[in-house]
């Protein structure tokens, strides 16, 4: 926003990270966030507090906080608490004719209470929803270019003007013409939830079909290419492998099916609980197939895992597969040595059993079998030469992103998930 022209403070809860972010460094990996947050804070239109109170005479409001999965045993739904706690910390502070905008992702429905809840308090600021797109990975170029907009919008005048205050700060992507689409409330909630839901299905799709390829000897990684020509299918979003992860697209359909409970809708959405089993089995099939290329029996095997990331460019780890595996693996008797380009500080935190390495080199020293569970550029890059420190002889792509044919001519034992 700063980049765009406006003049922007960022405020957060958790004190460490806005110290870190006043120094103009990122509190996680994003690339291109680190050039951008310097030549931000230099122009002096960009700073960070934890006062609530400095955002007094803004004219709009971004609430980003997270909506994470609640705790709880067979809790699938939204924790809003922070969103609630965000929403109402700001009411005392809403100048007459502000704006908050919703960018987290929440259960249809919020919005209109919230709006409620800020006319009630702020009679003069209104509330609309502005669901957040980016890709990790990703985040810069999205948010500076995105592929659309969507406005969700009181009826009316408050509507109207909520719309054209959204237009001023979206300006420089509107000149290019970028597809803006002005709705209500629940549709503008209703976007974001079903093109993740949609996002999850094509994914556990094609993991299906990765399924019946292993029953029955096909190649899964053919199979998309040759229905992705079809450009009603589209090869994007298409490949087999461990599945989705990270803090969105789990947490988001398992939201959205809970929500389709509460609204009575529970077998129009009983479907995404499927798309998460297909998910989570990939993870069951990995640590499976690791045992077989093993003798099959994990304990005492040394097994390095490249990648701990829930995908490339990122050190995200929420929910992530490879984290997943990696630590399954180590339950199960195996000695894993895990390393990731980014991601190691971030696993460290939330697995501190597992033993990590700094580079590819140091993990795979005398390792019985190697797993490429992201695919990040470097690992797809690797060359059997590149692992001879290894004691055995087996490689297991769990991305599908290895050269099969490079690898069993060298005489590695090269297995992945869908493929023969
Ligand atoms: N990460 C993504 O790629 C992505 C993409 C699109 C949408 N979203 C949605 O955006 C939201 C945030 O996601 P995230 O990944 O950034 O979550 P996150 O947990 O990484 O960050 C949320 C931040 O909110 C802060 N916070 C909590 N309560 C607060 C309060 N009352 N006042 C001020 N700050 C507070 C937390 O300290 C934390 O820094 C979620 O709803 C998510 O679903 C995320």
């Amino acid at each position: 926003m700063a980049e765009l022209g406006h003049d922007v403070i960022g405020v957060d809860v958790d004190q460490a990270k806005i110290d870190a972010l006043a120094v103009g460094r990122a509190p996680f990996f994003e690339p291109g966030l680190p050039e951008l947050l310097t030549s931000a804070v230099a122009t002096g239109r960009l700073r960070f507090t934890t006062d609530m109170s400095e955002v007094a005479d803004a004219d709009v409001h971004f609430v980003a906080v997270g909506t994470p999965q609640k705790k709880g045993e067979g809790e699938f739904a939204a924790d809003l608490t922070y969103v609630d706690a965000a929403v109402t910390g700001l009411i005392p502070y809403l100048a007459d004719g502000a704006l908050v905008v919703g960018k987290s992702t929440v259960p249809v429905g919020t919005a209109a209470r919230l709006a409620e809840l800020v006319t009630a308090g702020a009679p003069h600021a209104s509330l609309a929803w502005n669901p957040e797109f980016l890709r990790e990975g990703f985040a810069v170029k999205d948010t500076l270019g995105p592929d659309r907009l969507v406005y969700g919008v009181a009826a009316g005048a408050a509507g109207e003007r909520a719309t054209a205050q959204l237009d001023e700060i979206y300006a420089t992507a509107l000149k290019t013409d970028t597809p803006r689409i002005v709705t209500d409330f629940a549709t503008a909630e209703l976007v974001k939830v079903a093109a993740n839901a949609f996002l999850a299905t094509k994914i556990s799709f094609i993991n299906a079909m990765a399924e019946v390829a292993e029953a029955t000897g096909a190649d899964v990684t053919q199979l998309a290419d040759a229905i992705g020509h079809d450009a009603r299918i589209g090869r994007r979003f298409l490949n087999s492998g461990l599945g989705f992860g990270g803090g969105c697209l789990p947490k988001d359909i398992r939201a959205f099916r809970a929500r389709g409970e509460e609204l009575g809708l529970g077998s129009t959405l009983a479907f995404l609980g499927e798309m998460d089993s297909i998910n989570l089995r990939r993870r069951d099939r990995m640590v499976e197939l690791t045992r077989e290329s093993l003798g099959g029996d994990l304990s005492g095997k040394r097994v390095a895992v490249l990648g701990l990331a829930f995908k490339p460019d990122s050190d995200d780890v929420r929910d992530s597969p490879a984290l997943d595996v990696a630590a399954r693996l180590q339950e199960e008797g195996a000695i894993v040595i895990a390393t990731d380009p980014e991601a190691v500080h971030t696993s460290q935190r939330i697995r501190p059993e597992l033993t990590y390495a700094t580079t590819v080199a140091e993990a795979i020293v005398e390792a019985d079998a190697v797993l490429v569970l992201t695919e990040w550029k470097e690992y797809r890059a690797l060359t059997p030469e590149d692992l001879s420190a290894a004691t055995g002889r087996v490689i297991l792509d769990g991305r599908n992103c290895l050269d099969r044919d490079l690898w069993r001519s060298s005489e590695w034992t090269y297995r992945s998930l869908g493929r023969p």
